[in-house]
């Protein structure tokens, strides 16, 4: 384990932390929306592979933004008629799509500078931010920290802890992108890809869950015994051409490897484990093709389903006053 190394991340005043494990693999993340940065693992035979989807400058994250890596806040995913009921009170929401809010509104914590706290002995960076009080029109100053632990296992843990000091909704999600073969301008569509989920949350035309909790067997979302991303990319399910591929909510199995992901030279996999209900997928459908082609990443969103607030049988994303949010995921990766 070295030591935890900081650099200047553009002009803005960020900074970019660079931890190491002692199996050679190092992590970057960037207070500038408290963002995982870089994965790069050292495959035998060609150096560092970085398998996310980075930007080199905090400017760059600003200038072409799709959540690149962010923490997001306070609500991910869609909430339909960007409003809801929080403790008998409706809120309106800022809505930026029509009718809708995206993962938390307009200049949100992503586009924003957190608080860094090192902790070189657990090989872990804290990032903290409050959120003011009506931001968006959400309830509460709420207070968030997103820690990010580099393990000896080969993991990159991530986890939100948060308290608000009115009633609110808190459904955070990380937003990396991956592609395992490090090159983000090819298609993830032979990434071999395993789900621990019987059902998905199908969408309606405006890309919200529509309610609908669909049983994966005898469609292009069941991966339960491994797959290729490809078996739903080109795909002409409903469900896919709706959205130009993945954009969708696996309800995950309490499994022991929930997602496993393996690139399609079989030298990279990536495990994940999580303590959140759900991993929304989305495969880069429409984003800025300069940054990566289209289906050149994948994300694993961890968190509860969107629109939860909205929908009956989703569960609760309620943070009550006073109450502590946790959440825990790990990206384990292995390599040859
Ligand atoms: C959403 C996509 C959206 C993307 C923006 C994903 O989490 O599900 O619909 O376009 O974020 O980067």
């Amino acid at each position: 384990m070295g030591k935890i190394e900081k650099t200047a991340f553009g002009q803005n005043g960020a900074s970019l932390y660079r931890l190491h494990n002692r199996h050679g693999m190092q992590v970057t993340v960037t207070d500038f929306g408290a963002r995982i940065v870089e994965v790069l693992l050292p495959v035998t035979g060609e150096g560092l592979r970085n398998v996310t989807l980075a930007c080199a400058s905090a400017e760059e994250y600003l200038a072409q933004d799709a959540y690149v890596g962010a923490s997001i806040l306070p609500v991910a995913g869609r909430i339909s008629g960007a409003s809801t009921e929080i403790s008998g009170q409706t809120y309106h929401f800022t809505e930026n799509e029509p009718n809708r809010t995206l993962h938390g509104g307009v200049d949100t914590t992503n586009l924003h500078l957190w608080q860094t706290e090192i902790d070189e002995a657990a090989n872990q960076i804290s990032f903290t931010y409050q959120l003011p009080d009506g931001k968006n029109g959400f309830p509460g100053t709420i207070s968030v920290t997103a820690t990010y632990t580099l393990t000896e296992d080969n993991g990159v843990r991530v986890s939100y802890r948060a308290t608000s000091d009115k009633d609110t909704v808190f459904n955070p999600t990380n937003h990396v992108y991956f592609n395992l073969t490090g090159d983000v301008h090819q298609t993830v569509g032979q990434h071999r890809l395993q789900i621990a989920a019987d059902r998905f949350a199908v969408l309606n035309g405006d890309n919200v869950p529509s309610g609908e909790l669909r049983a994966v067997e005898g469609t292009p979302f069941d991966f339960r015994k491994g797959g290729v991303f490809e078996q739903g990319l080109t795909s002409d399910y409903e469900q896919i051409k709706l959205v130009q591929g993945f954009d969708h909510p696996w309800l995950l199995e309490d499994a022991e490897q929930q997602v496993v992901v393996t690139s399609p030279d079989d030298k990279v996999t990536l495990t994940l484990q999580t303590n959140q209900p759900s991993v929304v997928i989305y495969t880069y459908n429409h984003g800025p093709t300069d940054l990566a082609a289209q289906h050149g990443v994948f994300s694993l969103e961890c968190q509860a389903l969107p629109d939860a607030c909205n929908q009956e049988g989703f569960g609760s994303i309620l943070l009550a006053a006073g109450e502590k949010f946790t959440s825990e995921t790990e990206y384990q990766f292995s390599w040859k």
